[in-house]
């Protein structure tokens, strides 16, 4: 089923269908203005209960409490007796977004299109962590990607495939690397209550099947995107923006002691943070900063807009109007290479770091992602 497996080692040259083979990741090279990013607009959400179940509203959605003056959250508590973790070999692919259109296609916003149009009016179909890693390619050193691409109805769906080298990661993590995961998950549980007047409850169970997911609509430069994210949680105040404008990042580093840590800080996380949370347009980042023991010494607010400006005094930093321009070519160079509407069909792009990207083709083989019981029921 992989006809041209060895299209990889083709030049960079046009093929004969006029598209090129392969797309560079050069930071260089997409040093221009920034492109149009249309306000992301949340046209839905769903949750994820305990046992990984859809639901389509918002019963896993939390809320923002701010913590006393020098909080002392132990990270490590609960660990792991109060603890239950999802199975991340389970490969979920795009199924819960796609349950969320089957039941919300009236909510995709269309122009131009009578609302009887059996397409669904947008160009990409994806999850925002799929376009985090391509937003942070072109600084991406440690690890590649592998993206399947299938047209349906003239949308493009893009799924993640795990490569070899994160599912080695994966199954030879060590137990202080298990542990490091659960923080970021109990750092939430310190943070977030589970209803508008309520608190935090650290000793209860964390399990990170629940979640809470929006679904935005956007537009970068001339590709209509629908996307979904996990939401960590919003701000209590009822009258704050509308979603995504009331919503809140949660993260976890370790503390900041040094210059080189600081530096690093600037460099490598705030690039992820940044590009996660710019992406649905989610206003703020909180971050807890902990010791070595998973003690919680500090905790800071960083305003998403405002992260672009705090680094500028790094040597050789990060820009987001590269990371924006290499998505939107990456974009580009979807549509021109995926031409053929065919859910079993997939165009399986690659790319490992200082390598270009490049594609394979498969049909009917293990990569194929759209459910049948959803290209059947978009049919009517
Ligand atoms: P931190 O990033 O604060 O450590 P998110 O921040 O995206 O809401 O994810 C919540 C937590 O999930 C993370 O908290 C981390 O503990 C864990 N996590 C998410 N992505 C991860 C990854 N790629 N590898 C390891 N842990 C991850
Ligand atoms: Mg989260
Ligand atoms: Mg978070």
């Amino acid at each position: 089923s992989d006809y041209n497996a060895d299209k990889r080692h083709r030049s960079s040259e046009e093929s004969q269908h006029g598209s090129p083979e392969t797309l560079s990741a050069h930071r260089q090279q997409y040093e221009r203005n920034f492109p149009l990013y249309k306000q992301p607009v949340e046209v839905g959400f769903f949750s994820l209960d305990s046992h990984r179940n859809f639901f389509n509203d918002q019963r896993q959605l939390r809320y923002y409490v701010q913590p006393r003056k020098s909080p002392d959250f132990n990270l490590r508590d609960g660990y792991t007796s109060r603890f239950v973790k999802r199975d991340d070999s389970v490969k979920e692919r795009l199924d819960h977004l796609l349950q969320w259109i089957r039941v919300n296609r009236d909510k995709i916003q269309t122009r131009d299109q009578t609302p009887s149009s059996s397409a669904l009016g947008v160009d990409f179909v994806t999850w925002r962590g799929h376009l985090t890693k391509v937003l942070t390619t072109p600084y991406e050193t440690q690890e590649g990607w592998l993206l399947a691409v299938s047209k349906f109805r003239g949308t493009i769906y893009i799924s993640e495939v795990e490569t070899e080298a994160a599912r080695v990661n994966r199954e030879t993590r060590s137990e202080r690397q298990e542990e490091m995961m659960y923080w970021g998950y109990k750092f939430e549980q310190y943070m977030c209550a589970d209803d508008v007047d309520g608190t935090p409850d650290p000793g209860g169970i964390v399990n990170t099947n629940e979640a809470f997911c929006t679904v935005v609509q956007t537009r970068l430069a001339d590709h209509k995107l629908l996307f979904s994210g996990e939401v960590d949680c919003r701000v209590k105040d009822p009258d704050a923006p509308p979603a995504p404008g009331c919503y809140v990042e949660l993260k976890t580093s370790a503390e900041i002691c040094t210059p080189k840590q600081q530096s690093n800080f600037h460099r490598y996380k705030l690039l992820k943070w940044w590009a996660q949370s710019f992406l649905p347009g989610v206003p703020q980042i909180v971050a807890g900063f902990r010791d070595h023991d998973g003690i919680v010494v500090s905790v800071e607010t960083f305003q998403t807009s405002k992260i672009s400006q705090l680094i500028k005094n790094e040597y050789n930093c990060w820009k987001p109007t590269v990371c924006m321009n290499f998505c939107s070519d990456f974009l580009s160079f979807v549509k021109s290479v995926v031409k053929e509407d065919d859910p079993r069909l997939v165009y399986l792009f690659r790319w490992d770091p200082h390598r270009d990207v490049t594609y394979t083709v498969h049909r009917d083989s293990q990569y194929t992602f759209l459910p049948d019981w959803y290209t059947k029921d978009m049919k009517s």
